[in-house]
Order: structure tokens, then C-alpha cells, then sequence
């Protein structure tokens, strides 16, 4: 019998929280055509693994930082690099590769209405990576993961709301991102329906896949414990490990 029979595996390798971040922004400030400063002097760091809520009042600047995370909007001045690559000056042509690497969900869930539940998804996987093999068990075990393995023929509108976030989020799934971006997921669904999503959105950080959920949902930042980055009028005010919505003595609004 060999060594390697009788003794108990190694522990698993940890990633140590890394050396380089996923996510980093550096001095990045954005300003729209029209004069807005939707983002100013920012500077972040977010970790391969990490799980994120940025927080804010409406119009605090939490799309913009999507938008900008996802090269549809470009910084007007610093500098934006994921997974090492500087994204703020990459040509066009990269893009698509570039926003392979990112899930993304919005508060409206974007779904195709003519296409059944398997079919919304399996066209994503189809559009981010043609001639995919093994098409159909991906889209299967992705809708499992979201709990929907019994609903692949529905249509959309055969579906409650929470349902069509769970869709929209295997879509956003199915080609394996490294770093889910939730904006708003909650924001038309009621307190359940929406707690189901965050837990399944911190499953899916607990696989391996960096999350960052802007919201302003305070019942679910505050019972989730996660890292908060709080935003007001495009900066940073505070960033803590396990932060709550509100900073402590905080009035409520
Ligand atoms: N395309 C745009 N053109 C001009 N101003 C915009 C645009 N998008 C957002 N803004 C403005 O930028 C600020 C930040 O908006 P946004 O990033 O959508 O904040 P949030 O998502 O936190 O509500 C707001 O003042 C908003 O009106
Ligand atoms: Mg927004």
C-alpha cells in the first residue's frame, strides 16, 4: 500500500488574501458628458474570494462603479485593472474577453420573454462562448445550483419574480465568471423572496467567485455581516470587514 493510501490528504490550499487584488482602483473619478461627478479620487482593493455589498443612497454613484468595473463606461481620469489588467486604456477588441470574466445581474432580470428558462440561459452561453460543448448539462447544473432544475421549459412570465432573479442569475452563471456583480438584485423583490437571493448569491462566493452587490437594502447588509464599502456622491466613506448599512450612532433616515 502507498504512503500516500494511508495518510490523510493535505489540508486544502487557501488562497491567502492576495498579493494582487481582483478588482483595484486607483484615483478613478468619472465624470459624464453632461458635468456630473458621479465618482471621484476613488481607490479600492477587492480580493479574489471576497464578498462585498457597496452601499449608498440613490444617485451615491454605485452603477456608475459597475459600469466602470465592466468597461461600459470609462474613467475619466486614474486607473481601473482586473485580474492584474489595466482595463481603463484596453482597446475595444479586448472587451469581450475582458467582460467574460464578470456575471452580472440587475434589479430587472433582463429575461428573454419568448424564450423558455433553459433557452434564456443556454443563449447566453451561446453568445459569451460559441460552439461550447456539453451545452445542455451546463445549463442544467447551473439552473440547479439556482434551485430551478424543475422549471427549464417554463416562460418568464410563468415565473414569480424571485424565480426570474434565480434565471437571470444562472445566466449570468453559466459561463463560470470570476466576479459576480449583483446591482440592486433585491430591488423589486419583497423581504424573502429577497433574502433567498442574497443566500444564494453568498453560495456562490462560497464556490470561489469574488461578489460584489451594490444595494440599499439595509436588512440584508446589516443581518449579512460581509464587507461594506459605503459610498455618498462617488466616494468612499467607509470600508469595513463586517460592517453594517449604517455606520454605528448613525441616525436612521
Ligand atoms: N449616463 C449618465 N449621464 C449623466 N449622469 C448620470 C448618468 N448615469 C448616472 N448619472 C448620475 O451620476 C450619479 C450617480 O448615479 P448612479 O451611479 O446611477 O448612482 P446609484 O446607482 O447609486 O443610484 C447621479 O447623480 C446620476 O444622476
Ligand atoms: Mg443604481
Amino acid at each position: 500500500m502507498s504512503l500516500a493510501a494511508i495518510l490523510p490528504p493535505p489540508p486544502a490550499v487557501r488562497p491567502v488574501p492576495g498579493l494582487r487584488p481582483v478588482i483595484s482602483f486607483h484615483g478613478v473619478s468619472k465624470t459624464y458628458p453632461n458635468g456630473t461627478q458621479a465618482i471621484r479620487d476613488l481607490d479600492l482593493a477587492i480580493y479574489h474570494g471576497d464578498f462585498c455589498f457597496v452601499v449608498g443612497a440613490s444617485g451615491s454613484g454605485k452603477t456608475t462603479l459597475v459600469r466602470l468595473l465592466i468597461r461600459e463606461e470609462v474613467a475619466t481620469t486614474g486607473r481601473i485593472f482586473i485580474d492584474g489588467q489595466e482595463t481603463t486604456r484596453m482597446p475595444r477588441r479586448r472587451l469581450p474577453k475582458l467582460r467574460r470574466k464578470f456575471g452580472i445581474v440587475f434589479q430587472d432580470y433582463k429575461l428573454l420573454p419568448r424564450l423558455t428558462v433553459a433557452q434564456n440561459v443556454a443563449f447566453a452561453l451561446r453568445v459569451t462562448r460559441p460552439g461550447q460543448r456539453h451545452l445542455r448539462e451546463k445549463v442544467e447544473e447551473t439552473l440547479w445550483i439556482v434551485g430551478l432544475e424543475d422549471k427549464l421549459n417554463k416562460f418568464p412570465d410563468e415565473l414569480s419574480g424571485g424565480e426570474q432573479q434565480r434565471v437571470a442569475i444562472a445566466r449570468a452563471l453559466v459561463h463560470r465568471p470570476r466576479i459576480f456583480l449583483a446591482d440592486e438584485p433585491t430591488g423589486n423583490l419583497d423581504p424573502d423572496t429577497s433574502w433567498g437571493i442574497v443566500q444564494l448569491l453568498l453560495q456562490i462566493n462560497h464556490r470561489g467567485t469574488t461578489v460584489v452587490m451594490a444595494t440599499h437594502n439595509r436588512e440584508i447588509v446589516d443581518l449579512c455581516r460581509r464587507r461594506v464599502i459605503a459610498i455618498e456622491n462617488g466616494r468612499v466613506v467607509r470600508d469595513e470587514a463586517e460592517g453594517a448599512y449604517l455606520r454605528e450612532g448613525e441616525a436612521t433616515i
